[in-house]
């Protein structure tokens, strides 16, 4: 279904010019799951001590002051506290790997998924770098999970996308990439990089979402956005 989805939505890109263009697969047969078919149900990465990911948005939900809570208690690598504790770390670091939804025109993105960017300078934070794998840094800058779930209280689907490469999607990957503005997903230190990622099937307009995620280099963060 996805592949379908994936040719109609190249096809629409081939009528425009500008905008958004979809980054190719590595690999053009991946088994990538369909936003209908969901992955498995991920299990929460609980350890001692690090506050639970709540399920709806709490009264009063402050991102910032939540994942650097949690971030200090073991969500976030300790590599990085200085940085999120430090007199920046609201813009430059924490604000940085939070969510957003980028304008974008609707019809580019494909049916069953949100394209996604993190650090929204129009809020003043720094935009998200995304990196490839080096030698300076091996492990890559880049989020590698995206989890979004309703944020409602008990069961909901809750569907991960996964992205185990960057600047590419690899194969066995669900989710996809495309670039802000047109241009190379690399440029500007890949700050560009939009993420296509899954929806649970069970949502409406003006739904609250959970999305909890993961960059490899500084941890993971929270936060809920209405779409
Ligand atoms: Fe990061």
């Amino acid at each position: 279904m996805f592949e379908q989805n994936r040719r109609v939505f190249l096809q629409r890109l081939a009528t425009l010019t500008g905008g958004v263009v979809l980054v190719p697969f590595v690999t053009a047969c991946g088994r990538g799951a369909s936003p209908e078919s969901p992955v498995s149900p991920p299990t929460e990465p609980v350890a001692p001590g690090i506050p639970v990911v709540p399920v709806t948005k709490p009264e009063g939900w402050d991102p910032i002051a939540f994942n650097k809570i949690r971030g200090n208690a073991g969500a976030i690598p300790e590599s990085y506290l200085p940085s999120i504790n430090g007199p920046d770390g609201e813009m430059k670091h924490l604000g940085k790997h939070l969510p957003f939804v980028p304008a974008v025109d609707a019809a580019l993105v494909p049916p069953g998924y949100l394209a996604l960017m993190w650090g929204d300078a129009g809020k003043g934070y720094a935009r998200h770098p995304n990196a490839a794998r080096s030698e300076e840094k091996p492990a890559g800058h880049w989020y590698n999970w995206i989890r979004i779930r309703k944020a409602v209280a008990g069961d909901a689907e809750e569907l991960e996308s996964a992205y185990s490469e960057w600047p590419g999607i690899a194969d066995g990957d669900n989710g996809a990439y495309a670039v802000f503005g047109g241009g190379e997903i690399t440029d500007d230190g890949g700050r560009n990089t939009i993420y296509l990622a899954a929806l649970p099937t069970d949502l409406n307009p003006g739904d609250t979402i959970r999305i909890y995620a993961h960059c490899l280099t500084h941890g993971e963060y929270v936060d809920f956005l209405t779409v």
